[in-house]
């Protein structure tokens, strides 16, 4: 007889197996949400969800690096996100330093890349200093890039770019007739991904389907695939299932089918 547990593992390794390896999205990016819900429905704090998310981040993360994805980019913290109440906030502020204390030897053991996108300089500095010393660290790893999106918002990206390529207009560092989309995103965040700037795949998890101000620009051709799962239960069986509802879509950016 099997365990559960036994069960379990040879459904996950199924569900692998029915993906193709040469068609893994080189970048996903996820909208982590349903925490709150995940951990009112046990009748427990809603910072209970945070903690088990972040838990879920450390399986998925490993998950992905093993299939071969280049790019990992989780939505941590929108720009929006300061509404919440403070305990709150400071609560989701603390995850990535106990993230990258416990996290960041098993992220080198995996060649995982740690990289921030958004406005660092508003986090507070127990945050900022944990960020730098997993960039840090990680930066001579060269498998996976992990990027957290904290305090990360699209349209302030797209703002910000703008502005910067204005500047380089007028310093004449750059002529107008230059700029088109491949000159434009060179001035957003996500060009320290290069190749991979843009999601190939966007998963959001609890059912909600939308985008929430989150890589606006880069998702222009992502698959997008809403699921149901709260992410405190995301496990790398869900992953798996969502990479092949994106291996089971017609790509076409804007042309016809091959
Ligand atoms: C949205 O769920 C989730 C967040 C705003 C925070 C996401 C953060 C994590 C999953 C942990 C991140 C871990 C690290 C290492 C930084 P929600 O609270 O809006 O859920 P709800 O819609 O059910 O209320």
């Amino acid at each position: 007889m099997f365990s559960n547990k036994e069960k379990k593992n040879s459904q996950e390794q199924l569900e692998k197996e029915a993906l193709d390896p040469q068609r893994i999205p080189n970048h996903i990016a996820v909208i982590m949400d349903g925490n709150g819900r995940w951990a009112q429905k046990r009748h427990l704090p809603r910072v209970v969800g945070h903690k088990q998310g972040m838990e879920v981040v450390e399986v998925i993360t490993k998950a992905a690096s093993n299939l071969g994805v280049k790019v990992l980019t989780l939505y941590a913290f929108s720009t929006e996100n300061w509404k919440r109440p403070v305990d709150e906030v400071n609560y989701l502020m603390d995850l990535p330093v106990k993230f990258f204390n416990r996290f960041v030897p098993e992220l080198i053991s995996h060649n995982v890349q740690v990289n921030v996108m958004g406005d660092e300089s508003k986090l507070p500095k127990k945050t900022q200093v944990a960020v730098h010393n997993a960039i840090e660290q990680t930066k001579s790893c060269d498998g996976m890039i992990l990027n957290f999106a904290l305090n990360y918002g699209s349209r302030t990206e797209i703002v910000e770019a703008t502005k910067k390529i204005a500047r380089d207009v007028k310093d004449e560092q750059l002529d107008e007739s230059q700029i088109n989309d491949e000159i434009f995103a060179k001035y957003l965040m996500s060009e320290q991904l290069h190749p991979y700037n843009d999601p190939d795949l966007l998963i959001r998890t609890s059912g909600e389907q939308r985008i929430s101000n989150f890589l606006l620009w880069q998702i222009a051709y992502s698959e997008l695939v809403f699921t149901e799962v709260y992410w405190p239960d995301y496990k790398p069986q869900n992953l798996y299932e969502d990479i092949l509802k994106f291996q089971q879509r017609n790509r076409r950016f804007g042309g016809i089918k091959a």
